[in-house]
């Protein structure tokens, strides 16, 4: 730290520069990471729920009464929204992101496992499974088992069948996956968990706030969520097209009892009982606060016709890719993810060819290629992105990189 003050004018024009300098987040020019939601209406509304909530703690229920309620609100709109019959626990939390809800589900599950005396807990997820599950076998001692996909770049059933044993704790389900925006065949994996009697956590931290709304629009989807009996974990984050600033997922447990499984309590240091819903101690409640905003100011129509764009989008930028020789689109992606591949084409050239057009396209390595997660301020750019494609690829030479990151 500096020794003397600085002005603030000061300081905020130096973080401005800083801030400058890393990519615009509501320019339209990356894929995750940011989901912005192109609409001035929604950013306002966060930052005045920020402006009154910006210090508060999340940590206490009984010191923030009324927070707490806005909180198992959040838990009860979401589940409502996954079809979860209502229960008088609000089983689930409010987390920090995706990796958390997932830890929090996998260590229910180990204590699950572990109540039934299996003493090497085993995560069965599929091979495009989020790192977070290999996360959670790190930190709580389970070993992760990956299913390989099928042709279709899902978990294939017939392999987990046989990847299945004795000591396998839960099975994992995307809706959808990361790398290659494909539904897993959910209702399978459910069955097979149930005929097991093990848990079967769905990871709809993408899909959660897009496929209800798709099946709102009347499109097609598979069941996935806890009308698929078997089905006992979900997690979803309301960070990414929950349009929430950064610090808001749900996991949500089908069964109260399991759900008690992810708090930790503890009275023993002289201050009193202590006890959190998952890894957080104090906590930011505006995340949680703004997102209860967000879900109230939208509504399920709100977030349909948000929806509905961003499919007009994707499915303009899928007919666009099948014109343009040499690329292929991943497997068959159900919401705005779009991996794609080539056989002929060095699509990291393709994609160093669009960072000098100042698209951030992320690559995948399996297969190799490039990753396109759309966000709705896509929307109004999605022809100059085609055209830009075509372009890049009639003039990309080999790429200048091998490297990929999950960015
Ligand atoms: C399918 C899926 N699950 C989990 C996560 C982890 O979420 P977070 O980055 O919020 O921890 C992600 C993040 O992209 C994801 O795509």
């Amino acid at each position: 730290m500096d020794q003397h003050p600085r002005k603030s004018e000061d300081v905020l024009a130096d973080l401005k520069q800083r801030r400058d300098r890393d990519p615009d987040i509501h320019g339209g020019r990356l894929f995750g990471l940011v989901y912005p939601s192109g609409r001035d209406d929604i950013e306002q509304l966060i930052h005045d729920v920020y402006e009154q909530f910006l210090f508060h703690n999340a940590l206490n229920p009984l010191r923030f009464p009324e927070l707490n309620v806005i909180e198992r609100e959040v838990i009860e709109m979401t589940a409502t929204l996954l079809h979860r019959t209502p229960t008088e626990r609000h089983a689930g939390s409010v987390t920090s992101g995706g990796t958390e809800s997932i830890l929090m589900s996998m260590l229910v599950n180990r204590e699950r496992a572990r109540a039934k005396g299996v003493t090497e807990p085993e995560i069965l997820a599929p091979a495009s499974a989020h790192p977070a599950y290999a996360k959670a076998g790190h930190y709580f001692g389970m070993k992760l088992v990956q299913i390989p996909l099928d042709e279709n770049f899902r978990a294939d059933v017939a392999a987990a069948r046989s990847l299945v044993t004795a000591n396998t704790a839960v099975i994992v389900a995307n809706a959808y996956s990361y790398p290659h925006g494909a539904m897993d065949p959910i209702e399978d994996l459910a069955q097979l968990a149930a005929e097991w009697k093990i848990a079967c956590h769905v990871d709809a931290c993408i899909g959660g706030f897009v496929l209800p709304f798709m099946e709102e629009m009347g499109i097609d989807v598979p069941l996935w969520d806890f009308r698929v009996p078997g089905v006992t974990e979900i997690s979803v984050d309301i960070h990414k097209y929950g349009f929430a600033p950064k610090g808001s997922s749900v996991i949500l447990h089908r069964d109260d009892d399991w759900a008690w499984l992810q708090t930790y309590f503890y009275s023993e240091w002289g201050s009193g009982l202590y006890a959190t819903p998952a890894i957080a101690g104090a906590r930011a409640a505006a995340p949680v606060v703004a997102s209860w905003a967000i879900m109230k100011y939208l509504g399920v129509e709100g977030f349909t016709e948000i929806t509905a764009g961003l499919i007009e989008a994707t499915t303009r930028l899928l007919s666009a890719i099948e014109t343009i020789d040499g690329i292929d689109v991943v497997g068959k992606p159900i919401g705005p993810l779009v991996a794609l591949s080539s056989e002929t084409l060095d699509l990291f050239g393709v994609g160093d060819e669009l960072e000098k057009r100042g698209w951030h396209v992320n690559r995948n390595s399996d297969p190799r290629g490039l990753h396109l997660m759309l966000s709705p301020v896509h929307a109004p750019l999605i022809e100059e992105l085609i055209a830009d494609i075509r372009e890049s690829v009639a003039s990309h030479s080999a790429s200048t990189s091998d490297e990929v990151r999950y960015s």
